[in-house]
Parts: C-alpha cells; sequence; structure tokens
C-alpha cells in the first residue's frame, strides 16, 4: 500500500495546479481497483494495475514540453521513460516497472491487448473518458461492445450511461383487467354478485 500511495502523491505533485489531469488518474484508479477486484486478479497483478492505473497518462507533460502538444502516440512514446524513472525512485520492483512501462506506452492501443490488467486499464480509462470528453451514447455502446471484456466493466458502463428503465406502460390497469377476464373466462369460472 506504501509505495501506490506514494506514487499517487508523486503523480499529483507531478501535475501540481492541474486538477483535471489529477481527478482523471484519480477516477481512473478508482475504476480500474473495483474491476480488478470484482474480477479477482491476483495480488501481483493488482498491484501492476494501480500503478498503471496511477501513472498511464504521464506522458502527457512530457510531450507538451518537447512538442508542444500531446495525442495517444505521443504519449505513448514519451510516458514508458518517465514512468520508469518515477518508479525507480519510489522503489518499485523491475518486473514491475517493466509491465507498467509496457501498460504506459501501449494503454491507447487496443489490438493487442495481452493480459487482465492491460484490459481492465483499458475500461476504466473509457469509462472516465466517456463523460470527460462528453460522447455520444451511440458512440459509448458501440466502443463498449468492440473493446470491454470483463463483466464488471460492462455492467458500470451500461449503468452509467445507459441504464435499462423499467417503462411501466400507460394502460397496464387495463389491460391487467382485461387480462383477469380473460383468464376467468377461459377458466368457466363465474363470480356471481
Ligand atoms: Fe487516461
Amino acid at each position: 500500500m506504501g509505495r501506490l500511495n506514494n506514487l499517487c502523491k508523486k503523480m499529483i505533485e507531478f501535475y501540481r495546479g492541474d486538477p483535471a489531469r489529477i481527478q482523471h488518474f484519480l477516477k481512473v484508479h478508482s475504476f480500474a481497483q473495483l474491476i480488478g477486484q470484482e474480477e479477482g486478479l491476483d495480488e501481483k497483478t493488482m498491484y501492476i494495475l494501480e500503478a498503471a492505473a496511477y501513472v498511464h497518462d504521464i506522458g502527457i507533460r512530457p510531450s507538451i514540453e518537447k512538442y508542444g502538444k500531446e495525442n495517444g502516440s505521443l504519449q505513448e512514446k514519451e510516458g514508458p521513460a518517465e514512468a520508469e524513472k518515477m518508479m525507480r525512485e519510489l522503489g518499485f520492483e523491475p518486473d514491475v516497472i517493466e509491465r507498467v512501462s509496457y501498460l504506459v506506452g501501449h494503454h491507447h492501443t487496443y489490438s493487442n491487448i495481452d493480459g487482465m490488467d492491460y484490459q481492465i486499464l483499458v475500461e476504466a480509462d473509457f469509462l472516465v473518458n466517456y463523460y470527460e470528453n462528453q460522447m455520444k451514447e451511440e458512440t459509448i455502446r458501440k466502443s463498449v461492445s468492440k473493446i470491454f471484456r470483463t463483466e464488471t466493466g460492462k455492467h458500470i458502463a451500461e449503468e452509467m450511461f445507459y441504464p435499462e428503465e423499467f417503462v411501466m406502460s400507460e394502460t397496464w390497469a387495463q389491460d391487467g383487467l382485461q387480462e383477469l377476464d380473460d383468464f376467468i373466462e377461459s377458466q368457466g369460472i363465474y363470480i356471481r354478485q
């Protein structure tokens, strides 16, 4: 727990003065943690997933500093080295750093998702981005059906963006009485008044 909290605090410092970015990665972490736990990830994979969620967008700042702009591929290019440096300073294990850097370098690539940590990071990032980017329901539905794999992730998307509504028909009371009449008739029951 200690190292993960330290990483979270370091990321808050990294994005000092930029509450939108800070709140973005905190939300992504929160969804990732919930999905990971519900999907029964083992301790090590959870640890990697949580670390990756904190640092996944670390490439944005160096991209802007270097190129004056940021996009998915620049982030993927600039992110891993920055994540590695930060995590090494905080004493993370080399194999954890290696996997997290890989995830940072690939989290905008959806064609070759090779593990639950990767899958869940992508789902959590989408759940937050759909809202932050004000995406249309139709677009959300399409991308969820294409990209989401976990039941928990799909359920959260549905509940948050397109909840199934129970629509009561306007004639429900009449329909009910009619059904009762039909039933009584079919059973040959007579009600004496
Ligand atoms: Fe993100």
